[in-house]
């Protein structure tokens, strides 16, 4: 086993200090060390964007980071969104417009649209499409997806004040 490094993170809004593994992914950190089974993990190479979760509000891949390198960062995952009985707009339009079958790549596709609503106006449907290119669905089609983003970015702009 190689030394030890303390990392120091914030996660959902809570801090938390742990002796890692140099060599420990982001993802299993949140999966394995703090329990936060949310994220999920597909081809572990970047490809499928199952893992992203939010490092200081930018989407990222989890696993291709390693722990150490998040030390004194701020990370979302998604369980930071909201849950049963509180849905944020953004999952209550997924839940409404039937964006997932399996739910495997769910939490990952809720991560990036966290990240793009907040910084992007996505328009149209082009651009929510290029938006999640990045995320790869292998049940829906996409189009139910798209029809939830659209949604909830109406939804969002309708509170904004
Ligand atoms: S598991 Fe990270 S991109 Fe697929
Ligand atoms: S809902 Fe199954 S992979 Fe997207």
């Amino acid at each position: 086993m190689s030394k030890l490094r303390t990392v120091t993170v914030t996660v959902n809004g809570v801090a938390y200090e742990k002796a890692v593994e140099p060599r420990l992914l982001l993802a299993d950190f949140l999966r394995q060390t703090l329990g936060l089974t949310g994220t999920h993990v597909g081809c572990e190479h970047g490809v499928c964007g199952a893992c992203t979760v939010l490092v200081d509000g930018d989407s990222m891949r989890s696993c291709l980071l390693f722990a150490v390198q998040l030390d004194g960062s701020r990370i979302e995952t998604v369980e930071g969104l909201g849950g049963i009985g509180r849905l944020n707009p953004l999952q209550e339009a997924f839940r409404e417009h039937h964006a997932l079958q399996c739910g495997f790549c769910t939490p990952g596709m809720l991560m990036t649209v966290t990240d793009l609503i907040s910084k992007y106006p996505l328009a149209t449907d082009d651009e929510i499409r290029a938006g999640l290119s990045g995320n790869l669905c292998r049940c829906t089609g996409y189009e139910h997806i798209v029809r939830a983003v659209r949604a909830a970015v109406g939804r969002i702009q309708e509170q904004a004040p």
